[in-house]
């Protein structure tokens, strides 16, 4: 069901709590946090310009990391009101807590086209519990709820859900931002009558983990493309030998359920069938987390699906990056979602990008191009190729969810677009 947006409401002079997605990557350089990728911030701009359009008076929520409850110094987003403050080109409040006496008075100040971002609604245990007393003393003094947090979306806390309960229980307007409307519009509408022949490219460790989308997309596509570390599984399913490359032998049945319903549809699914291979090798060191550091030895291509015993896979191979290339030059739809091997390792990146150069290549000649958020976007943005595909999601878990067809909390609980209107 559509859901109504920021442009369907006018929120003049209106106090608004906009669930935006902050959680972007920080590191700490010279005793500061400084944020390594600002893409989440720089996305949700068009939303906040149009608010402030409006002359809306706005109260940023947002979560950063996992603190489960406590307050973590290196998890405050401080950093990114500055952020935020240079991209817009115009003042950002910060307040060093999420709800409490001096927040309501900060907020109770605003004027129209003001901001103010508040801390990390996760320093408090009840924001991940959805609690209702939490959720009803964020929302405070605010009479419209704006979610444009799609990455977050797939959570049913309180700043993603129970602020939005709240204030539509005042009969205040609960819409989508423009950020969330665009990410449901690619990841959801735009693949449901998709340009054919329609391409989707999954990679990533775990079958496990994309089983669900897997099933899901051997219904609409043509092809599916399948790379990276769940590759071994599905090999070890046909009894293929992997080595030491990354599997999940309690998903076999899994798998050939997969590849079984792949064959009943008439689904072309290829797995990648040649490797570039290295050898494990302990270090005898151990990393922050006090776990063995393994190095990736002498890494070379091996023909052919089968891996010796002391080899493990660690990217797709030249065979399969051109039978892979030869298909997404053929597509009209594409989707992709996940990397084809290690990529972070310049040795192991370059069926992930082969793949990335493809898929910008032929948005270029007029296919369309969603990227399905996390890793491969990393890997585009790697590339210096962001820009060359239709649209790139801003969500991890929250793209796999919806890509899976499930309904998400945060998307659920905002306004719908009445049938005549659509
Ligand atoms: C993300 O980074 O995927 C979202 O911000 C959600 O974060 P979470 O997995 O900690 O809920």
């Amino acid at each position: 069901m559509a859901k109504l947006t920021i442009n369907d409401v006018n929120l003049r002079d209106r106090t608004v709590f906009v669930r935006v997605d902050y959680n972007v990557p920080m590191e700490e350089q010279d005793g500061r946090m400084v944020i390594n990728d600002d893409t989440r911030i720089r996305e949700t701009l068009p939303t906040l310009e149009a608010l402030i359009g409006q002359g809306a008076k706005l109260i940023l929520a947002a979560h950063l990391g996992r603190p489960k409850g406590k307050r973590e110094p290196s998890l405050s987003l401080r950093p990114v009101a500055a952020k935020l403050a240079d991209l817009l080109g115009r003042p950002v409040a910060f307040a060093d807590d999420c709800l409490g006496e001096k927040v309501e008075k900060t907020a109770g100040v605003l004027k129209p086209g003001d901001l103010l971002l508040l801390e990390n609604v996760r320093y408090y245990a009840e924001e991940e519990k959805n609690d209702p007393a939490f959720a009803a003393k964020l929302a405070g003094v605010a009479d419209a709820y704006v979610n444009d947090a799609f990455g977050a979306a797939h959570r049913a806390h309180a700043s993603t859900e129970g602020v939005a309960r709240v204030i539509a229980g005042r009969g205040g307007p609960c819409v989508a931002g423009l950020l969330m409307e665009r990410e449901l519009k690619f990841l959801g509408e735009e693949l449901e009558q998709p340009a054919r022949p329609f391409v989707v490219i999954l990679g990533g460790a775990k079958v496990s983990d994309k089983i669900l989308v897997i099933d899901r997309l051997l219904e609409q596509a043509d092809s599916l493309l399948i790379g990276g570390g769940m590759t071994y599984t599905f090999r070890l399913a046909q009894g293929i030998q992997i080595g030491k490359s990354i599997s999940e032998p309690d998903k076999l049945d899994v798998a050939r359920a997969a590849l079984d319903k792949a064959k009943g549809r008439g689904v072309r699914f290829l797995l990648a069938g040649d490797d570039v291979v290295a050898t494990p090798t302990a270090t005898g060191k151990l990393d922050k987390k006090g776990r063995p550091v393994i190095e990736m030895r002498q890494p070379r291509v091996n023909e052919g699906a089968a891996i010796p015993e002391s080899e493990a896979g660690v990217d797709i191979g030249p065979k399969s990056i051109g039978e892979f290339s030869e298909i997404i030059r053929g597509a009209r739809t594409i989707l992709w979602n996940g990397p084809m091997g290690m990529f972070e390792d310049a040795r192991f990146a370059a069926g992930t990008l082969a793949v990335a150069r493809e898929v910008a290549a032929v948005t270029q000649r007029g296919a369309k191009s969603i990227i399905g958020g996390g890793d491969s976007v990393k890997a585009l943005n790697q590339a210096g190729l962001k820009d060359r595909v239709t649209f790139a999601s801003t969500g991890g878990g929250a793209s796999l969810e919806f890509l899976e067809g499930k309904v998400l909390p945060g998307v659920a609980i905002l306004a719908d677009r009445p049938q005549s209107a659509a």
